[in-house]
């Protein structure tokens, strides 16, 4: 069993863009810069972005953190966008989302300049990304396709379950797992609440990507040996004995399926650093796009 090291991967791909950020500096180009739009304060939203904002300033990218209360209206939050949208400062901007329940999570993704959509949730980007055109990949599905590369794991022809169909992670995964691509080439099975015999599915999988979201999940009576498990969970789960009172979960029972794998992703520092640097070789990406235009 080999521990897919998204942490260390993600170390590496950030020195490789720091490189390419000093040339960019150094040819006197404008740096690149990251926007982020925190709506309220939830704390898990909170981290996430804390670290999307280190891990700019580590690569030495700007970054802009906007944030705004709970009970900002949708047209107030719309205008904030807006304002991104014709800032020629900012290269590519995310919102965070879960959302407050009073706004419109997909008018809000709706008003993103697809240019800046570094997130690639913007409907025309989901649609390049379908028909396999250049364009803003999301960060997890992006992340997970670059650990299967570097660790040269061998996906053509394999069966991939992918559990979940989130417009973040499950339906993206589904499509870039079944594209004619490598990665990629995978006759993909896309499993959700209404599947009838999950555990019939994950048992003839050779490529599982658990993304429901349910802490532990997915465990060994439900895999067959030599499986590769990408674990998309991160749920915080109450601990007493943490001085912050919870402790993370992943999707997987890793202590017993890891037995049975032969690659496995851990929780934490899995997929959630490779989240991080997919978006920042996004903006890189923006900041490409936008000097060629
Ligand atoms: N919430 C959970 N994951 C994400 C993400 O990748 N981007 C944004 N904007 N919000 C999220």
């Amino acid at each position: 069993m080999q521990i897919i090291d998204g942490k260390g991967l993600s170390q590496t791909i950030k020195n490789e863009i720091a490189l390419k950020v000093k040339e960019i500096k150094n040819k006197g180009q404008k740096t690149p810069h990251l926007a982020a739009v925190l709506v309220g304060n939830d704390g898990a939203s909170e981290t996430y972005v804390a670290n999307k904002v280190k891990s700019c300033h580590e690569v030495g990218f700007k970054s802009s953190l906007i944030r705004l209360g709970a009970d900002i209206t949708e047209q107030e939050l719309l205008a904030e966008i807006n304002i991104l949208n014709n800032d020629d400062e900012i290269d590519g901007f995310i919102v965070q989302l879960p959302l407050p329940k009073h706004i419109n999570e997909q008018r809000i993704v709706q008003t993103i300049n697809p240019e800046k959509d570094v997130d690639g949730f913007h409907p025309v980007n989901v649609g390049k990304m379908v028909k396999g055109l250049p364009t803003f990949l999301p960060a997890t599905p992006f992340g997970i396709m670059t650990m299967l590369e570097r660790y040269k794991i061998e996906t053509q022809g394999k069966h991939c379950v992918v559990i979940g169909r989130s417009d973040i992670v499950g339906t993206p995964m589904s499509i870039l797992m079944s594209r004619k691509n490598n990665p990629g080439n995978c006759t993909v099975t896309l499993c959700h609440s209404a599947t009838k015999d999950l555990k019939k599915e994950t048992l003839r999988a050779d490529i599982i990507i658990a993304a429901l979201g349910y802490p532990e999940f997915l465990t060994a009576d439900m895999v067959k040996n030599d499986v590769v498990i990408i674990d998309v969970g991160i749920s915080r789960v109450k601990d007493e004995t943490k001085k912050s009172g919870y402790t993370l979960k992943g999707d997987v029972k890793f202590d017993e399926v890891s037995k049975k794998a032969s690659f496995i992703t851990p929780v934490p520092g899995g997929v959630g650093p490779m989240t991080v640097v997919s978006l920042l070789q996004n903006t890189l990406l923006a900041h490409a796009n936008k000097k060629i235009i």
